[in-house]
């Protein structure tokens, strides 16, 4: 009998493919299914030829293939599609098999998931895959999480097929219980639109402040991408100002239309910093950024009627400046991981995950689309304490930012007064001066609350916890609201 498969894996679309021949070329044969069954046979004849595939055009027959407990892998579009795929494979797939989301699975979908499959005897991984096609493909970063007792059965293919760094650390470990993975993945998201959007304004700067032309942008990200902003996304972005169209002959960023999409993932970031309370501006600056930019229509109305003569150019160094755009977008690049990690305590708080942030820096170091030589620093911050309640008061990258901050904001200044927008490089610029702040005006805040509606406050000459109320006017009662806090 010839050998079955060690992996299943559903849905041939761009990400499946490039996985399941990730997992071949590292040695495991892979049973192949997808709803229009047209797709497993071009796909085994096409770049599947000659390899350890199994195509199989029903999930009876997928399941016949796959060694126990089986291994089946999801690649398919988030939402009512895994359910309906979920219902589907129990009925061929017994009790102790393995069912892997490796989607952008909304994480309580996940922790839904995990624990209704467990009721029926099927360990439940939702895991984040992140990489874009070439990751999926040479070595992408895997965050699992959900059915513990699954995670042996599917370690030694992830961490096989994961991008490794610093070393041979593989860009894939166990993240945590149940929705983890997903939650990690999402904050992934977060603050890959954050980096984005960053990138985007140092961008819209460098080109409307100065001048720069697509092949002088084209260096400036070059050269940044040798120093401490060395990312993916920043050597994309030099790759980006290289590319001509062909047609006009034009920079490709000139005639791309600046209306930007998204599949929701910054969107629930941002939701989920909202639900626990976590300060996360950067990432949801980000969000609103991209829809603003998507009423173009509107914009272009707007553009026409609001004339506005109060802007003041820049007459300063161009070189300098150049400089200090750099140094913005570093300050505020950590402010907005400062902010995801913070996020992502309060979530394992909530959630009652025990996750390993040195890990996660780690586990985003490569493979992924916000990987990036910083990280190793992040990692070792919260190596060097694991408790690190932010990543502002880790010794490196509070000197980081410190020496930035001058030029940050004389960069946001500069915008202001040129009006040009900067959203996230202006609200990572608040978060930081609003994080060192001792006192902020919420005793006034909170003083408006009470005279308007009794709400209380606590007082700074008083022990915390204790709750205080003014008779602002004359007409008020001495009944006072409760106190919850939402
Ligand atoms: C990744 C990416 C990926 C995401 C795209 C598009 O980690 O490989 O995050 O999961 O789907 O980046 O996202 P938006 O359409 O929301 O920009």
């Amino acid at each position: 009998m010839s050998k079955k498969a060690d992996m299943g894996l559903i849905g041939l679309a761009v990400m499946g493919e490039n996985l399941a021949l990730n997992m071949e070329r590292n040695g495991y044969t892979v049973a192949v299914f997808n709803r229009s069954v047209e797709k497993v046979d071009a796909f085994v004849a096409g770049r599947g030829a000659g390899k350890k595939f199994i195509g199989c055009h029903s999930l009876q027959e997928l399941a016949e293939n796959l060694e126990r407990p089986r291994r089946v892998m999801l690649m398919i579009k988030a939402g009512a599609a895994v359910d309906q795929m979920i219902g589907k494979l129990l009925e061929v797939l017994e009790e102790g098999d393995i069912i892997i989301d490796g989607g952008n699975s909304f994480f309580q979908d996940t922790i839904r998931r995990t624990k209704e499959l467990a009721q029926k005897g099927i360990r439940y991984i939702g895991t984040g895959v992140s990489g874009g096609e070439e990751g999926a493909l040479k070595g992408p970063s895997i965050m699992p999480g959900g059915n513990p007792e699954a995670w042996p059965y599917v370690k030694p293919i992830f961490q096989a097929i994961a991008a490794k760094v610093v070393g041979d650390f593989p860009c894939c470990q166990w993240v945590g219980d149940n929705g983890a993975g997903h939650y990690v993945k999402m904050v992934h998201n977060g603050i890959e639109y954050g980096d984005m959007q960053m990138i985007c304004e140092a961008y819209w700067l460098l080109k409307n402040v100065l001048g720069l032309t697509a092949p002088e942008l084209h260096q400036v990200f070059t050269q940044w991408n040798q120093g401490e902003l060395n990312s993916y996304l920043v050597e994309i972005t030099s790759e980006i100002f290289a590319k001509t169209d062909p047609d006009t002959g034009k920079p490709v960023t000139d005639i791309i239309l600046d209306v930007a999409g998204q599949k929701g993932t910054g969107k629930w970031t941002s939701q989920g910093a909202l639900d626990l309370g976590a300060p996360a501006p950067t990432v949801a600056e980000a969000v609103f950024a991209r829809c603003l930019s998507a009423i173009k229509e509107e914009r272009t109305a707007a553009a026409k009627v609001i004339h506005d003569d109060s802007t003041t150019p820049y007459q300063g160094d161009r070189q300098a400046f150049i400089d200090a755009v750099r140094q913005a977008l570093y300050a505020s690049k950590i402010c907005s991981y400062a902010q995801g990690f913070q996020l992502l305590r309060l979530a394992a708080k909530e959630y009652n995950w025990d996750l390993h942030y040195g890990e996660i820096a780690l586990l985003w170091r490569g493979g992924c689309i916000i990987r990036a030589t910083f990280l190793e620093k992040i990692h070792a911050a919260f190596q060097k304490n694991p408790a690190l309640a932010n990543l502002l008061v880790d010794d490196f990258f509070g000197q980081a930012v410190a020496s930035c901050a001058k030029a940050w904001r004389q960069v946001v200044a500069q915008a202001v007064l040129s009006g040009v927008p900067v959203p996230a490089f202006s609200s990572a610029l608040a978060y930081y001066d609003g994080y060192r702040s001792a006192c902020l005006p919420a005793n006034l805040l909170q003083a408006q609350r009470d005279y308007f509606g009794a709400h209380t406050y606590e007082r700074t000459d008083r022990p915390r916890g204790q709750f205080f109320h003014t008779e602002w006017t004359e007409d008020c009662g001495k009944t006072v609201s409760g106190t919850y806090n939402a």
